[in-house]
């Protein structure tokens, strides 16, 4: 392309600009009753949104109804509704509680459910439980290496005791928030470095 044509061509419209941007999931990893991760997906959400580099979605575990793997025959309409709905993401953020010193076997169970939707693809992760949910994502980060999904390091940890009034109700401190934004970033610029390789 010649200097004019470069310094003259069209620029893209808002909704060429738009359709451009990553699709993230903001996946949560707990469904029991009484579960406080919808809070936290939302408050991540509600961050995640401002910025405006990529369109961000919660995407819930429980509303897949996903069977447990190898106890059917395999046609539940959920299984091929939660690998269409991974497939259309570029990248994850993953709500990570800890159960037992690892993730839900929820999440497992949903992890399991798919094999290349995950793959080649960026997730970062937001923790909780009484010592951050660390050990839990310690373990995911395992699992994300044999799916082919590239975790970020910056890991916002979230205290059931400090972060969490009475256990229940989510109470963020602000400190949490330059971790969360420097998760995103680096989700954003690995979720598109690896767009170019899929
Ligand atoms: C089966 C089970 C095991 C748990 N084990 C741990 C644990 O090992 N470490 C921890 O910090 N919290 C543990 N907890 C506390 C959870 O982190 C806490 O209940 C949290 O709210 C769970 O997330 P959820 O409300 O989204 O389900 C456990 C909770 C459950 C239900």
């Amino acid at each position: 392309m010649g200097f004019l044509q470069k310094l003259f061509r069209k620029q893209p419209n808002h909704e060429e600009k738009a359709t451009e941007k990553l699709n993230i999931g903001i996946i949560l990893g707990s469904t029991r009753q009484g579960r406080v991760s919808p809070q936290v997906g939302k408050w991540v959400k509600d961050i995640a949104d401002k910025r405006g580099d990529a369109n961000y979605e919660i995407v819930d575990i429980a509303t897949f109804n996903l069977p447990f793997l190898g106890t059917s025959d395999g046609t539940e309409p959920g299984i091929v509704a939660w690998n269409e709905k991974l497939a259309n993401l570029d990248g994850f953020v993953f709500i990570v509680q800890e159960y037992n010193h690892s993730i839900t076997g929820a999440l497992k169970n949903a992890l399991d459910f798919a094999r290349e939707a995950w793959n080649d693809k960026a997730a970062g992760f937001v923790s909780y439980g009484s010592t951050g949910g660390a050990r839990a994502v310690e373990h995911l980060r395992g699992i994300c290496g044999e799916l082919k999904v590239a975790d970020v390091r910056t890991h916002p940890t979230l205290s059931l005791f400090l972060d969490f009034e009475n256990g229940t109700d989510f109470k963020p401190r602000d400190m949490h928030l330059d971790n969360v934004n420097e998760m995103l970033s680096d989700v954003v610029a690995w979720g598109s470095a690896f767009k170019n390789i899929r």
